[in-house]
């Protein structure tokens, strides 16, 4: 049934800077991590144009939530998330669907699973967060991981004995906060997918990264890295 796939229905992947990065997928626009008005790099996004019918937090640090519940009450989006994080976006009068750590669910855009990240997770006003989580995501056309902030775990070998086979994984590539950039061409081989979209990079000093020695080591083993634009969208 090939003759039905429309090329605007592929995998679109938009960057916002640092870890915010929007993904329309089964017919459904999911936001992760949005940090755009404090992220001086970030300046070009209209926040008040976004509107995802799905936001997904990774973990409570400011750098992941600061826009959240603003974005979440402009555009009526639902929550993905820990079950601590739900709580607080429900607290804020905002509603969400709670998960946590191996689990996963159906939703109508396709399936969430919640898997291993190693950080730390404290919301902005001192409310715990629960775990870290990555998120696997597929439906019948598309597979991708968005790893959110980790360091290099022997737990990412999971994923492609318990998932679908990934088109594209967006890791951390900036070190100090999260692994780096050599770590991330590990967790490649780990996850077995050949494209990397990297986030939380340049946003501060201590993630600055040389993003041609990044590439060129991605590149060394045959594996692409791709560091986009902010505002650039990409097609999977
Ligand atoms: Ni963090
Ligand atoms: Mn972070």
């Amino acid at each position: 049934m090939d003759y039905l796939c429309d090329k605007s229905e592929r995998m679109q992947i938009t960057y916002y800077g640092h870890s915010c990065v929007e993904v329309k997928t089964g017919g459904k626009k999911l936001l992760f991590d949005p940090f755009i008005t404090q992220n001086p790099l970030a300046k070009s996004v209209d926040v008040s144009s976004l509107n995802p019918d799905f936001i997904l937090l990774s973990h409570g640090h400011g750098d992941h939530v600061q826009d959240a519940i603003q974005i979440g009450q402009s555009s009526g989006a639902s929550f993905i998330s820990c079950f601590e994080m739900v709580s607080w976006v429900e607290g804020k009068g905002l509603k969400g669907h709670p998960m946590n750590i191996g689990g996963k669910w159906n939703f109508d855009f396709g399936t969430v699973k919640l898997v291993q990240a190693v950080h730390s997770s404290k919301l902005p006003d001192g409310q715990y967060g629960g775990p870290e989580a990555g998120f696997v995501i597929w439906n019948e056309e598309d597979c991708f991981y968005f790893a959110g902030d980790t360091a290099l775990t022997m737990d990412m070998q999971l994923i492609p004995m318990i998932c679908p086979p990934l088109q594209v994984a967006l890791l951390p590539v900036g070190d100090n906060f999260t692994m780096g950039y050599e770590d991330a061409v590990v967790a490649a081989d780990f996850i077995q997918c050949d494209t990397v979209v990297g986030i939380h990079y340049d946003t501060f000093g201590y993630i600055k990264i040389d993003k041609e020695a990044a590439r060129q080591a991605f590149e060394s083993v045959g594996k692409e890295l791709i560091l986009l634009e902010i505002g650039q969208t990409i097609t999977i």
